[in-house]
């Protein structure tokens, strides 16, 4: 199953939610049938490396990761399972590069939690482990849905 987190600029919550769910579906035993990637909806940032806060506050909860920026592209989209937005502005972007096609598997990350909202944006709020935490309870949240499928396919 293809998973791809997006937010604005490739650099904070996305790779964020990447490196964590990784993380996550690793401890449960399922990164062998899981390809998880991270995408931008703008090219603002493309080629940047993560933010160095966030590469802190991961590094901090025991998680290395390098990753470079990239905007998501349509053919992406196609093949992707499931194309996980931040907030509802990550959603517009999204369905803008896809045309509006795929909309049944865009989806918003902290829907799949208790409490549905909007990933706390870090370039803005400069609260990198607000971020931290909303992300970590989207992973959760996602990876309780998805794990059943996962184990059912196999
Ligand atoms: P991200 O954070 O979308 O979580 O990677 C941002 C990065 C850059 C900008 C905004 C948000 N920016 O405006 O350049």
């Amino acid at each position: 199953m293809r998973i791809v987190f997006v937010c604005l600029g490739n650099i904070c919550r996305s790779p964020m939610a990447e490196f964590i769910f990784k993380k996550y579906a690793a401890e449960r035993g399922l990164s062998d049938k899981l390809e998880v990637y991270s995408r931008a909806t703008s090219d603002e940032e493309s080629g940047n490396p993560v933010y160095p806060p966030v590469k802190r506050i991961l590094s901090e909860h025991g998680i290395e990761g390098e990753h470079t920026a990239r905007q998501l592209t349509r053919d992406e989209a196609a093949v992707a399972d499931y194309i996980i937005g931040m907030d509802e502005g990550n959603i517009r972007g999204i369905s803008r590069i896809c045309g509006g096609m795929y909309a049944n598997k865009i989806r918003k990350l902290c829907d799949f939690t208790s409490r549905p909202r909007d990933v706390a944006d870090p370039w803005y709020t400069r609260d990198f482990q607000k971020a931290y935490e909303d992300i970590s309870d989207g992973c959760c949240g996602l990876l309780d849905y998805l794990e059943p499928l996962l184990r059912k396919k196999s």
